[in-house]
């Protein structure tokens, strides 16, 4: 996300004056080791309420933060859900490339990379 600085600050020994243009990565954390430990490895376990891995403060912001957080971020989740759900439930898919390894392309928003293809084998 880009921002401008409406006031000189400072950020880990870095000088912003007023009127900088600053880009917020606020998806870089998700990939963070110290924050999700082998942050590659899909790992639907990190969310249960033992670990809570992506309730730490300000590392898990896919939808940004501050006062200009999404305002379809809880529309998006369920379309997400919803989505995934008819999909799984109506069409057997498989890779294109069954050794295909995981490449995150960062923009516009961390993303599998373009090589990531997969294709219908069979209506239910
Ligand atoms: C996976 C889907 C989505 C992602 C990852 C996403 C992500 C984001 C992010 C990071 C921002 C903040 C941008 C910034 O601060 O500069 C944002 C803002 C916004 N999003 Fe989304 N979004 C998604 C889906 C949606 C949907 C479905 C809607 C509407 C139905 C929506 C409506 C908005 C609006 C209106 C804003 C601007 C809020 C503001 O400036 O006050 N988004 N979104």
């Amino acid at each position: 996300m880009t921002r401008t600085a409406i006031q000189d600050f400072e950020f880990q020994g870095y000088l912003v004056q007023k009127g900088d243009q600053v880009v917020v990565g606020t998806t870089v954390p998700h990939q963070l080791p110290q924050f999700y430990p082998n942050p590659d490895r899909f790992d639907i376990d990190r969310y249960l309420p033992d670990r809570k891995e992506n309730k730490k403060p300000g590392v898990f912001a896919p939808f940004g933060i501050g006062s200009h957080t999404c305002l379809g971020a809880g529309f998006a989740e369920i379309l997400i859900n919803l989505n995934m759900a008819v999909l799984l439930t109506t069409v057997d898919l498989e890779m294109v490339d069954p050794h295909y390894n995981l490449k995150v392309d960062p923009i516009p928003t961390p993303s599998p990379d373009k090589n990531f293809k997969i294709r219908v084998i069979k209506h239910r």
